[in-house]
């Protein structure tokens, strides 16, 4: 699989995904979006891939957003279908995604980076990373699900205040907010998001799948959130590897998980 505007690997289960346009900031224009809807394709289907992390390449930019040059001659039908077309190749799969998805943000992550991040199940960050939503300064709104993730993340008078001021705010401050869980330097970013993500891929990826699913749920306030937590704690007995985490710490040794 080539791509011209993202470049991919996989290590240890561990799929890396760079946005990689640097000169414009990584910014997310029509081509970045097909690729990474290809990239999370992959991370649905293949099975040794376990866990992504999307990251930007260079040393500025996470992603500084959709790509503004691409809006000049947009109507309010082509505006919509440019957020639809995103939020279901890339942000809403991202977010239901079974396998864990960690941003890594190195840099700038506004407008339509700071929505990937959000998309993501958690967000890391280096010192050197700033978020925002800026669509405000061009007369416009986040449109890849910012008003609804970020509203959820950091509550409503926070979000109210990003996106109605577009003021950028720095990694220490999106960590006190709950925007990040960690902050390194640039050169720990990949090696400690790496760390978190194989302590979860240790783990048994039924259980972690429903994790993801049922803290959605809940995320949107779904009253039916309780019921299904009840449902799948449920299920999951009849998983082998409920049998063998439980086996496991009776046995005094390490689970040994295989995702049936
Ligand atoms: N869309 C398209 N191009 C973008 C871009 C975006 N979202 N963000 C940056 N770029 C391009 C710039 O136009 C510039 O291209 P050029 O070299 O061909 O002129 C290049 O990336 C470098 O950006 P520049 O603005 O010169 O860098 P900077 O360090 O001075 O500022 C930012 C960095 C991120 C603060 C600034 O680029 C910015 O505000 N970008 C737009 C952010 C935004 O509004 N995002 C929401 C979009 S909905």
């Amino acid at each position: 699989m080539s791509f011209t505007t993202i470049s991919t690997s996989l290590e240890n289960g561990i799929y890396l995904i760079t946005v990689n346009r640097p000169d414009k900031m990584n910014a997310l224009n029509k081509t970045v979006i097909r690729e990474l809807g290809e990239a999370i394709d992959h991370v649905y289907t293949k099975p040794d891939i376990r866990a992504a992390i999307i990251t930007g390449s260079g040393a500025k930019a996470f992603v500084a957003g959709a790509d503004i040059s691409e809006f000049t001659s947009l109507n309010a039908a082509g505006g919509e279908a440019l957020a639809k077309l995103g939020q279901d190749l890339v942000f809403s799969r991202i977010e239901n995604c079974p396998k864990p998805f960690v941003a890594a943000v190195n840099g700038f992550a506004l407008g339509g980076g700071c929505e990937l991040a959000l998309a993501c199940h958690f967000r890391t960050a280096s010192e050197q990373a700033k978020f925002g939503q800026p669509e405000v300064n061009l007369g416009l709104i986040p449109g890849y699900g910012g008003t609804q993730r970020l509203t959820q993340l950091v509550g409503k008078g926070r979000a109210m205040e990003l996106m109605m001021t577009g003021n950028m705010i720095g990694a220490t401050e999106a960590k006190d907010m709950g925007l990040v869980n960690h902050v390194t330097t640039a050169e720990e970013l990949l090696p400690k998001t790496i760390s978190i993500i194989q302590t979860i891929i240790s783990k048994a990826p039924l259980a972690v799948a429903e994790i993801i699913k049922l803290v959605n749920i809940g995320a949107v306030g779904d009253p039916s959130g309780l019921e299904q937590e009840i449902y799948s704690f449920g299920q999951l007995f009849d998983t082998a590897d409920a049998k063998e985490g439980a086996s496991a710490f009776l046995e005094k040794r390490k689970a040994v998980f295989t995702g049936k």
